[in-house]
């Protein structure tokens, strides 16, 4: 089989290691010829593509990033682009296509599916957010990143007698923020599905210091809103998938805070820190497991799948399934667990 593979949406970590396994498998075992498309779906647009071979991949587990590139292209929004999406593959004899994203990426992936096209997914996004996998590779690291940026902060907050406010990434659900912020031993957490109240918030901390606490931690995801009335936020321009540029909304709180608590306040914003460098063991282990299966269900035929996590083995779900909504926080997580340290 001819296979290609195409990495879209935000690069993160793993992403290399997904290849050299479909690369592995597929060549060692299957005797396939593996094509890299370069950018996302630009790279199907515009024919632009590079051999993939066992050799080609020596190295590359560790690294973060993507061999092949990526990009925010959607053919969707293009003139004629899914037709020349087809057209571009059938030109490049693809007998099946290996697409590595989040859901914007495996969104366009579904609905080429419906129009003929034999493709398999594998979940992409530190930001954690997609249905019917578990988990996706690249998150683990981010928390991980997030976490020892809190650890530093702590020491330094705690010399100073501050309220730092740390924003991480995670456009419509706060698992980073979540998760790192029980890691760091946060006193708040403010995510995207649980809009908050900067009073609440700041009396709570009040509460805090009063008792003998003069540092504090408070997290907050990007994609974070106020509840509406509450506080004004600025909006950003928008992607080819319609999403806004986030990046900001902890400068809000912070200045929130110190108004009304009259807290030292400082804010550091993580941003692409968390998708760089290197993968932890346990997102090169899933990418790798992802891979492995991804090329196995294309010699399967499994069009239109998309590999995931659940109970600890790697299943196929329907890509349509997976990109119909976004997987937000937990609730037992966020208010069982995160809350319990609240102030
Ligand atoms: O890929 C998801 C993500 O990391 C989000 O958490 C974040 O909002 C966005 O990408 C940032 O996108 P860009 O790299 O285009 O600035």
């Amino acid at each position: 089989m001819r296979v290609g593979l195409l990495t879209g949406g935000g690069d993160c970590p793993g992403l290399n290691a997904v290849i050299r396994a479909v690369v592995r498998k597929g060549e060692r075992h299957y005797g396939d010829e593996l094509v890299g498309f370069l950018d996302g779906w630009k790279g199907v647009l515009d024919r632009q593509t590079m051999p993939l071979d066992v050799e080609r991949c020596r190295g590359i587990l560790p690294k973060g990033g993507t061999m092949l590139g990526t990009s925010r292209t959607n053919p969707y929004k293009v003139e004629g682009g899914s037709q020349r999406a087809l057209d571009n593959l059938r030109a490049e004899g693809i007998d099946a296509l290996v697409a590595i994203g989040g859901d914007d990426t495996l969104g366009v992936a579904n609905k080429l599916a419906g129009e003929g096209l034999m493709v398999v997914g594998v979940p992409k996004t530190i930001d954690n957010d997609l249905s019917a996998t578990e988990v996706t590779f690249g998150f683990d690291t981010a928390v991980q990143i997030a976490t020892d940026a809190i650890d530093r902060l702590h020491t330094t907050a705690e010399s100073h007698d501050r309220v730092m406010v740390v924003e991480v990434m995670g456009r419509h659900a706060g698992w980073i923020a979540t998760q790192a912020g029980i890691a760091g031993g946060a006193a708040e957490i403010l995510i995207p599905e649980e809009p908050f109240d900067i009073d609440a918030i700041c009396e709570r901390l009040k509460g805090r210091h009063n008792r003998g606490r003069y540092a504090s931690l408070v997290v907050v995801a990007e994609g974070t809103v106020p509840v509406e009335g509450t506080m004004e936020v600025q909006s950003g321009e928008l992607d080819a998938f319609g999403h806004v540029r986030l990046g900001g909304i902890a400068n809000r709180v912070a200045q929130g805070i110190e108004e009304r608590t009259g807290f030292e306040t400082r804010v550091t914003i993580l941003g692409h820190v968390q998708r760089g460098g290197t993968p932890t063991a346990f997102d090169r282990i899933l990418a790798t497991r992802f891979g492995i299966a991804a090329i196995d269900a294309a010699h399967a035929g499994a069009t239109g799948q998309m590999v995931a996590l659940q109970a600890g083995h790697i299943v196929l779900v329907p890509l349509e399934e997976a990109v119909g909504a976004s997987k937000t926080v937990d609730p037992d997580l966020y208010h069982g667990v995160a809350e319990a340290f609240f102030g």
